[in-house]
Formats: C-alpha cells, structure tokens, sequence
C-alpha cells in the first residue's frame, strides 16, 4: 500500500491536501492495492518511520508515513533507486537534464572550475570570468528580439522575482509610480517564491499562504480544448482571449499595468501549446498600453519545443527574459534574466541617480554554476541539438499521440520533446473522472512499475524527456506508456463496473 500510496507526491499542484487521506483509506484504495499483486509485492515499508526533511511539494503524510523514491544514480536518459531499479527519465528530472545525467563534459567543467576558484561573487563591479562570458554568450543566443543585459540569479523563481523587481524600478525611475501590476495567466507556473507563486495561476500554490499579492491579476487560460466555445476556430479563440485581456487592461487602468508574463508553452499546467494566432494577438494588445512582455523560457529554452527559444517558435519579441533548468542540464543551479536595451536603459540612469542597483544574490552568476551552463551551450551548438530535438520531434509526438483513441484520454497534446496527456472520461473536457479514483495517479504508479518516472498532476501525465534520448529508448517510453494505459483503462473499466 505504501508504495502506491508515494504516486501521490506528483499531485502537487491539484490535490487539496487532506484529499490522500481519504483516498488511502477508502475501499477504492484497498481494492486497488489488494488486485494487483504485483504491486502489493513492492510494499516493503514496514517499520518505516518517516524522514527529516521538509520537503518540497510534498504532502505532511507522504514524509511522516511513505518511504521517499530514493534516486541514487543517473546515467544518460535513465535514473536508478537505491535498490538499483533502473527507471526511464521521461520528465528529465525536473524538466531540465536535457543533456542526460552523465555528461562527462559538464562533470569536467564543474571540477575545472571547483579546483581554480570554486566561488567568487559579482557584486561591485567585481566578478569571475565564467559570469562574464556567459552573459556574453546568452546575449548572442538570444535573437527573437534584442536582448542587452543579462542579470544571473539561482532559479527560475528568483528570475522571475527579479523581473517583478526590475519593472518596478524601470517604471519608478520612468515616473510611473502608479504602473506596477502584473498580469499572468490561469494555470501559468512561474516558481514558488513569493512573487512566483503569485504569479503562477495554480490554486494549490495560493491556498494559506496569503497569496497572490494584490498587484498580480490572472487572465484566461489558453487551452483550445478545455475552453473554447461550441463551434469557435482556435484562432477565433485567440482573439477571444485577447479581448479579454484587453477588456481587463481596461478595467484596471493601463496605466495601472506594467508588465505581461508568459510561458511560450505552458508546462507544469498541463503543458498546453498555444492555440493558432494566440501570441500574435496578445502581443498586439500589450504593446497598446505599453505594457512590457516577459517570456518564461524556463522550460522552453534551449531546443525543448525545436527551437532554441520558444519565443523563435511563436514569433514572440519580448520585453524580458527568464530562463533556468537546461541553462545547466540542470547540473548547477541557474537561472537568468535577459533585459532589453529600452529596459537595462533606464534601469542604469536611475541606478547611476541613486548609487547603486541593489539587487543581487550571493550567487547570483556563480563561476561553477556558469562554467557549467557555458559548456552545456557549447554541446548545444556542437551537437546541433536543435535539429536533433526536431528530427526526435515527430518520433515521438506521434508514437504518445497514437494513443489519443483511448477511451479514458480526453487529449494529448505537445511539441518538439515536451507532451502532456489529460484522462476524461467520454473524451470530454467538462467530464473528468471521480478524483478519488486517482486515475492519473494510477498511471502514474503503473509507469514506475514498468520503469518509467512521468509527471503527474490530478489526472494530467507530463513528460519531456532528455535531449539526448535515443530513438530506442523513445520506443521504450512509447512502449512503457502503452502498457501503463492499457492497465489504467482496465482499472477505469473496473471502477466503472463497480459503480454500475
Ligand atoms: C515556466 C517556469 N518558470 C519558473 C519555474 C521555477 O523555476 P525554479 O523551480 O528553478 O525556481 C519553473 C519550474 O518548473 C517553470 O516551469
């Protein structure tokens, strides 16, 4: 029981925290467990008696009662367990080893740089040589739009924190005091600091902790499927939805309003790809009331979508830039934000007013952080891993879109290597299925017995595997993913008997 019990850590942003509980202990639950004796096999838990961390997104329960998935090693697309079980990493981590878990490479430019000067900061116009060229590198990268200053921090949420602040003093120092709100989409992920979590528009991250601040205002959310009206195109969707945040700019005053944040596709909500038309639109309104455009690449960045940036993909010309996970490979922690001229412009007369810009982190463009993400870029562009993320593209988005005819998916959708499967039940968005039958979770549990980690939120699958996967071992998740659906649909079939 235990083990199945563990799926639901990956509920993180959709279960209302009391709701394992009762699912553990309903009879749907106990027949769970009890039919599939393999599992039950699994359960090994006894005399456990918790761990000490507070971990993150992580229900109470899970630390005090559940052994923790224990990830001892990692090897290319797979990670191991402390008992050597060997899974497929089809989330790539968090959404970020895109070069594997043993590039030797970057394993030699963390030590190089350890062994040489393992830390040294960048405040006073002091800094190391790895923050220098990194920023020069990034800024050549970077070519959906001009791009003039980068600002390094330790995560996306700081970058993202950052940008919040960076608005804030562009706008002070412009003499619009007034000009200070945000607006983010529901379903968004931005990060989980304070003013991430604000951001982001995912109930979970706002329930008890006073959250979102008062300047941050969600407008829709851009899923064709799950919202569009009866007969609407995608694209007239998209112009739907630009109304409406026009008619919210409006609402609130555009003076009021400074800045526009989004993810090009949107990740841990679902992974949702834009509709047709959707950033042509919605920039067009921001630019009319001169409200800045902030592009969220923290998943998107470096070749996830088959273009280096997601704003190359979408035609998007942003403001702002944050960018994190495949910055690294996800090997050292950092994050960054890329500022416009127009922006670091002002940001550097006000600053020069005032003395100093003070904003910045200890390790805010950390040698060995930077090292790191420096020779991640050069393999990039030596692997040429854009081509190599588009020619894995089709592979893989049809081998999981193959599935679409099941009748628990209500729909698969992606691009490039990041995909995401929604269960309902008729195959339709305003029919989920009971949340006590853990469908996704099931799923969830039915992958990691067969060898597999994906990301599970409610009844949403996630995965965006390594860039570097092979085409066999993109067989083996197409594989491993028919398998753990074909269990879930007999379970859904059992479940739906029993209720009959
Ligand atoms: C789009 C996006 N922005 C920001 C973040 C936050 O990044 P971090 O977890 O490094 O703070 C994430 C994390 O998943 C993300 O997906």
């Amino acid at each position: 029981m235990i083990k199945l019990k563990r799926t639901f850590e990956l509920f993180y942003f959709s279960a209302p925290t009391a709701w394992p509980h009762r699912f553990a202990g309903s009879s749907a639950f106990a027949r769970y467990a009890s039919s599939d004796a393999s599992l039950r096999n699994e359960i090994n838990d006894e005399g456990f008696k918790g761990h000490d961390m507070l971990a993150p997104f992580t229900a109470g329960w899970q630390t005090s009662d559940l052994n923790p998935l224990v990830i001892a090693k990692s090897e290319g697309s797979y990670v191991y367990d402390t008992s050597g079980k060997k899974y497929l990493d089809s989330l790539a981590g968090l959404w970020c080893t895109s070069l594997g878990g043993s590039e030797p490479r970057l394993i030699d430019a963390a030590a190089k740089q350890l062994s040489t000067l393992p830390f040294y900061h960048s405040f006073w116009n002091r800094t190391t040589k790895p923050s220098l060229d990194l920023a020069k590198e990034l800024l050549d990268m970077f070519t959906a739009s001009k791009m003039a200053k980068v600002f390094f921090t330790n995560s996306g949420s700081e970058a993202n924190d950052t940008q919040v602040k960076l608005v804030w003093y562009y706008n002070n120092a412009l003499g619009r005091p007034n000009k200070k709100k945000f607006i983010a989409r529901e379903k968004s992920y931005h990060g989980s600091t304070l003013i991430a979590a604000s951001l982001s528009g995912l109930p979970a991250l706002h329930q008890k902790f006073d959250l979102p601040a008062p300047f941050v205002l969600h407008t829709d959310c851009p899923h064709y499927w799950r919202y569009h009206l009866p007969g609407e195109t995608e694209e007239d969707f998209s112009t739907r939805l630009a109304n409406n945040l026009e008619e919210l700019i409006i609402k609130e005053g555009p003076e009021t309003v400074a800045a526009f944040i989004a993810e090009p596709v949107m990740g841990a909500g679902g992974v949702i790809p834009p509709p047709a038309t959707y950033f042509e639109k919605i920039q067009a309104v921001v630019k009319k009331y001169d409200i800045l455009f902030i592009a969220d690449e923290v998943i998107c960045a470096f070749g996830r979508l088959g273009t280096m940036f997601g704003c190359d993909k979408y035609n998007i010309k942003p403001d702002l830039v944050s960018i994190a996970k495949a910055l690294s490979s996800g090997y050292m922690p950092i994050g960054a934000v890329l500022v416009s001229p127009e922006v670091s412009d002002v940001i550097y007369s006000q600053s020069n007013k005032l003395g100093t810009f003070s904003h910045g982190f200890t390790y805010s463009g950390h040698p060995v952080s930077c090292a790191v993400a420096l020779e991640t870029l050069k393999i990039y562009k030596e692997r040429n891993i854009v081509d190599r993320v588009k020619s894995l593209s089709p592979k893989f988005q049809d081998g999981v879109k193959a599935f679409s005819d099941s009748p628990i998916i209500g729909e698969i959708r992606g691009t490039g290597l990041i995909i995401g499967t929604e269960f309902a039940d008729n195959k339709s968005p305003t029919n989920p299925f009971p949340p006590e039958w853990g469908v996704g979770a099931y799923f969830g549990a039915q992958c990691e017995k067969h060898g597999m980690l994906v990301r599970v939120a409610g009844d949403n699958i996630m995965m965006c595997p390594p860039f570097i996967i092979t085409p066999e071992e993109l067989d083996e998740l197409i594989s491993t993913y028919g398998k753990a659906l074909k269990a879930t649909e007999e379970r859904v079939k059992e479940l739906k008997d029993q209720k009959k």
